[in-house]
């Protein structure tokens, strides 16, 4: 497909449009289902593109429609210019793209170049030639160690569970080389040194964009690049594991994987609309994550301090502050995100008490979860930057946590025996109606089942009820929109003199409070109510901000 044929950038198009944007992460699987087989898909996303624009988002990021076995939900991709058939085709996702525009939204895909699918065609011929293949250079084979080779060839762990490493069987059957997969056995991690990686993913990300894709979400952004020689880690304690600021661990923020963004720019600043990377990089620090976003590297990387902060005014406001210290010498956004499809919805975490991670598998109190995630929304929305919204977080759902072990698809769930991996907790498909076998997600049921209660959380069950979630949500939107310097800028000023436990900050024309405490606080109202999380009635002067509550004013 040639770039002038390609799906033409929103009408509305203003510049750095990325700075503020609010980004809806669809789930394909589990957002709407067009065929009736109970998986979500294109035409089912499609079709509900209206219901996007409706509620105030900017841009749309999907995840993984590639083609796919799905060992990992289709971040093992077999085919990165194909669309798995369960998810449509080419024509569909061009007909996605062009109604995204049309309608005034824009479309990010996911990118997933830390690894293929182990049913990819270079690694399938890699295999199948045997030692030498010259394939297996774009990948990571070594020779194990030990007598026979039968130990991996270093130490380290999958973030899945078990060895990083799986020995293959030569064409002759006897045991042969290993291969390094950071994910699952069936995810093979690429060989960055490799230039016809380099090479190969160059030209994926021009056959997107001549698609006319508004930008990237990259996976596993800190991953690409090893340590030379693959040394061992030496240990596995968790911090490690997460990139540690003196570049100790070998596989993950290593200074390398910055030359590839860098090439990457170029090419997005070759086409014309502002398309954008965003880093998927899980960092030690805030800090770190801002050398991904250099002027000339990617436009935004995913706050996941921000993600793993409790309901803590002390703790929040640390976050708020070193995030946009952060940001501030390298010129890029903050961003802020509450919940994606590899954590325990929001709604969940705060129903539980803090330091519990972000993969929880308990209830928790709901009540006091809905009430926090709504104030943690409006305390969010109101920072300046661009925000992320995942699927059915504007319906204030909960994660699934009582899902049978039978019907789970995670596969660090099997790769831990049971112990983690309860992403599919927040993955089950969302209700749109009332009624129907899956809630209106589809006419065949979903993958996933579905709480009876979700009748109840659906798009229709809370259109029109100015108390629901979901009108919350649209109505912070139509605010933020309105008030185009809420996602402005790169400060917020704190108010002097907040109670304990308040949050209180003032923007231009604009102040945000919010209480994390369980209680009521006794306090001045700065201005008039614009919008707020719970009921607040306020008379002038003094007022009792409620507990677990977020209140924007006018001032
Ligand atoms: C991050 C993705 O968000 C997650 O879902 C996936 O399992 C890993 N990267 C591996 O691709």
């Amino acid at each position: 497909m040639t770039q002038h044929l390609a799906a033409p950038a929103p009408a509305h198009v203003s510049t750095e449009w990325w700075r503020n944007a609010v980004i809806y992460q669809v789930y394909p699987r589990s957002f709407a289902d067009g065929n009736g087989d109970g998986m979500g898909d294109l035409a089912g996303a499609r079709s509900r593109l209206p219901y996007l624009r409706d509620l105030g988002v900017d841009a749309v990021w999907l995840s993984p429609f590639y083609a796919s076995p799905q060992a990992d939900a289709g971040y093992d991709v077999a085919d990165y210019r194909a669309i798995d058939p369960m998810f449509g085709t080419l024509l569909d996702a061009d007909g996605l793209i062009r109604d995204a525009h049309a309608l005034g939204l824009r479309v990010i895909t996911d990118l997933v170049p830390n690894h293929s699918s182990d049913q990819h065609d270079w690694f399938k011929r890699a295999l199948a030639e045997g030692p030498g293949s010259a394939l297996r250079d774009r990948y990571h084979f070594r020779p194990g160690k030990g007598a026979d080779g039968e130990l991996p060839p270093n130490d380290w762990e999958s973030v899945f569970g078990g060895p990083a490493w799986t020995r293959t069987s030569n064409p002759d059957g006897t045991d042969g080389d290993w291969y390094l997969h950071l994910f699952a056995p069936e995810q093979p991690d690429f060989n960055w040194e490799h230039p016809a990686v380099a090479d190969e993913f160059r030209s994926i990300l021009r056959f997107w964009l001549d698609m006319g894709v508004d930008g990237f979400r990259i996976d596993v952004a800190h991953g690409l690049v090893k340590a030379e020689g693959l040394p061992d880690l030496g240990s596995h304690d968790q911090l490690k594991l997460l990139g540690s600021s003196d570049g100790g661990t070998p596989f993950f923020d290593q200074d390398g994987v910055h030359a590839i963004y860098r090439s990457w720019r170029k090419i997005l600043d070759e086409y014309p609309g502002e398309r954008i990377g965003v880093a998927e990089a899980w960092t030690p620090t805030v800090e770190r994550t801002a050398n991904y976003v250099r002027p000339d590297e990617l436009h935004q990387a995913f706050n996941f301090q921000y993600l793993g902060t409790h309901w803590d005014a002390a703790a929040l406001r640390e976050v708020i502050d070193t995030s946009l210290a952060a940001m501030r010498p390298v010129d890029a956004p903050a961003t802020w995100v509450l919940s994606n499809h590899d954590v325990t919805r929001h709604t969940t975490r705060f129903a539980n008490p803090a330091g519990l991670g972000t993969q929880i598998r308990t209830a928790g109190d709901p009540e006091l979860g809905l009430r926090r995630a709504r104030a943690a929304t409006l305390l969010m929305l109101a920072l300046p930057g661009s925000a992320y919204v995942y699927q059915g977080e504007e319906l204030g759902l909960p994660d699934v946590t009582d899902l049978p072990d039978e019907v789970r698809q995670d596969p660090s769930f099997f790769r831990a025996a049971g112990q983690d991996g309860f992403r599919d907790g927040c993955r089950v498909p969302i209700p749109w109606t009332v009624e129907g076998p899956s809630y209106g997600f589809g006419s065949g049921g979903s993958w996933l089942p579905q709480p009876a209660s979700w009748a109840g959380l659906s798009v229709e069950a809370q259109t029109g009820d100015p108390h629901s979630t979901l009108e919350l949500y649209r109505s912070a939107l139509a605010v933020r929109r309105d008030r185009t310097g809420l996602g402005a800028g790169t400060d917020v000023t704190w108010l002097p003199d907040a109670p304990a436990g308040v949050l209180a900050f003032a923007r231009e024309g604009f102040v945000c409070t919010a209480n994390t405490t369980g209680e009521p606080v006794r306090m001045a109202a700065p201005g008039r109510v614009l919008l707020a999380s719970t009921e607040v009635t306020c008379d002038d002067g003094e007022f009792d901000l409620p507990a677990d509550t977020t209140v924007w004013w006018a001032v």
